[in-house]
């Protein structure tokens, strides 16, 4: 491969967001105090923030600051700076916030770099899994430092789907009538509590796939790269890419009988009384 500029700045990126997702893991993960408790709420009561998602997104964004002043920065805890550089870093300070407030062990420091909408490098480390999965553009996957592949494409009722549940109690309702569709039809179904991990799994074989809607972008921006790197196609509702509506992530082969199956899920009338009838759009796209 030519160093190019463009090859320079992708591997200046990969470094320091490397560098960013080790020094706030090992915060998060030596730091947390044994009475950490809900530090604010965003939008519902189980929709909870930190005082370490706060402390974990400060300590990245100074860093990325600090190093490259002219970037700009989107972090779920309200890390808003516009940039010139047109650089633009993604960053979930702890994807799976609950499990870590929980003391479970799925939890990881997220952070992509974008340069004109398009995703150059993604780092998703998980520090009790000890795992730090990597992402370069056009340069492959890599968990901690071997090469990660998805596994080949199962036949549809044999494959492990991961997914995962949104905050709001109307969009749970759904997202469970779509999951009530799924189960008997796949081999069984994860919910990890992660969404960038969930994806870093597509991407060495651990799920055969994995879908969910209503994701934020700093909870996919990262584990998309690393996904796709990997062999995994990734996007949205069938024809569309990847957005906040829909994520989903497996093989091909098994990536279109996934996007197609959920765009015809229909919420049955029988299994929720009183609720709305079957439509043709299918009843995961709702509310
Ligand atoms: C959440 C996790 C979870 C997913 C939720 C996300 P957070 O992110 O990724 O697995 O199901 O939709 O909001 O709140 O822990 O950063």
């Amino acid at each position: 491969m030519t160093d190019t500029a463009d090859d320079r700045l992708v591997a200046e990126l990969l470094e320091l967001a490397l560098e960013a997702a080790h020094r706030a893991g090992d915060f998060l993960h030596h730091s947390r105090p044994a009475d950490l408790g809900v530090a604010a709420t965003k939008s519902s009561a189980v929709d909870v923030v930190t005082e370490m998602d706060i402390a974990s997104e400060k300590l990245i964004t100074g860093l990325l600051a600090d190093r490259r002043p002219d970037d700009g920065v989107l972090g779920e805890e309200g890390a808003s700076v516009a940039g010139t550089s047109g650089v633009q870093w993604v960053i979930d300070p702890i994807d799976g916030t609950v499990n870590y407030l929980y003391g479970l062990p799925s939890w990881a420091v997220s952070i992509a770099a974008r340069k004109d909408g398009e995703t150059l490098v993604g780092v998703v480390h998980a520090p009790v899994r000890g795992e730090t999965y990597r992402a370069a553009l056009g340069g492959g996957t890599f968990v901690n430092d071997r090469p990660a592949r998805v596994r080949p494409a199962p036949a549809f009722g044999l494959a492990l789907v991961g997914t995962g549940f949104g905050y709001l109690a109307e969009r749970r309702a759904r997202q469970a009538e779509v999951l009530r569709e799924l189960v008997p039809e796949v081999r069984d179904i994860r919910r990890g509590g992660s969404a960038a991990i969930d994806l870093c799994d597509v991407a060495t074989g651990r799920l055969d796939a994995y879908y969910e809607r209503g994701l934020n972008h700093w909870d996919y921006a990262a584990g998309d790269l690393i996904a796709r790197e990997a062999g995994a196609l990734t996007g949205g509702r069938p024809g569309e890419p990847l957005s906040p509506e829909l994520t989903v992530a497996a093989p091909p082969g098994l990536f279109e009988a996934l996007q197609a199956r959920l765009d015809g899920a229909r919420c049955s009338p029988t299994s929720r009384p009183g609720g709305p009838p079957p439509t043709s759009a299918g009843c995961g796209w709702r509310g």
